[in-house]
């Protein structure tokens, strides 16, 4: 099956799942568990979330062991947060200030996310040990997927 009509049956999967829980940290706990064991490539998948002292903490995912705390304006996850864009890193390698929580992670892609009232709260980052894995398939279906977390 191809990348998209994997998106699409998973998309709908979890529409399913969560609709009858609101709570963010369920619905992304969800989110993590479904996108993590059903798409190839998906090495460490995941939430870091802003919090009440606006520092970048480590939220549901699964993977590997990850950083609890992302030092202040460094690397992908803080690109994402300060761009507001989502954020496709082909070799992190080649990414200034990139954190690497794990050497095996290859690329990259975050995603930020914003309630109802459109302020940022956090973003999914999603890691490969596959250089370049993320396209503009991963970031439609994934921007689509965090829409979600509030919706
Ligand atoms: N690589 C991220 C940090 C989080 S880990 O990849 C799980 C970054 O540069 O922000």
């Amino acid at each position: 099956m191809n990348k998209e009509k994997k998106y699409i049956r998973l998309k709908e999967q979890i529409e399913k799942l969560i609709k009858d829980v609101s709570n963010p940290i369920s619905r992304m706990a969800t989110i993590n568990s479904v996108l993590h064991h059903k798409m190839p490539g998906f090495f460490w998948t995941g939430f870091y979330l802003l919090d009440n002292r606006g520092e970048l903490i480590v939220g549901p995912y699964q993977g590997t062991l990850a950083c609890m705390l992302l030092e202040k304006n460094k690397g992908v996850c803080w690109a994402g947060i300060n761009s507001k864009e989502t954020v496709i890193v082909d070799d992190v390698d080649n990414f200034e200030g990139h954190i690497a929580c794990s050497s095996l992670s290859k690329s990259e892609i975050v995603v930020p996310i914003f309630d109802k009232d459109e302020n940022i709260t956090g973003v999914m980052d999603v890691d490969s040990r596959e250089k370049a894995n993320f396209d503009e398939t991963d970031k439609k279906f994934l921007e689509q997927i965090v829409y979600m977390i509030y919706h």
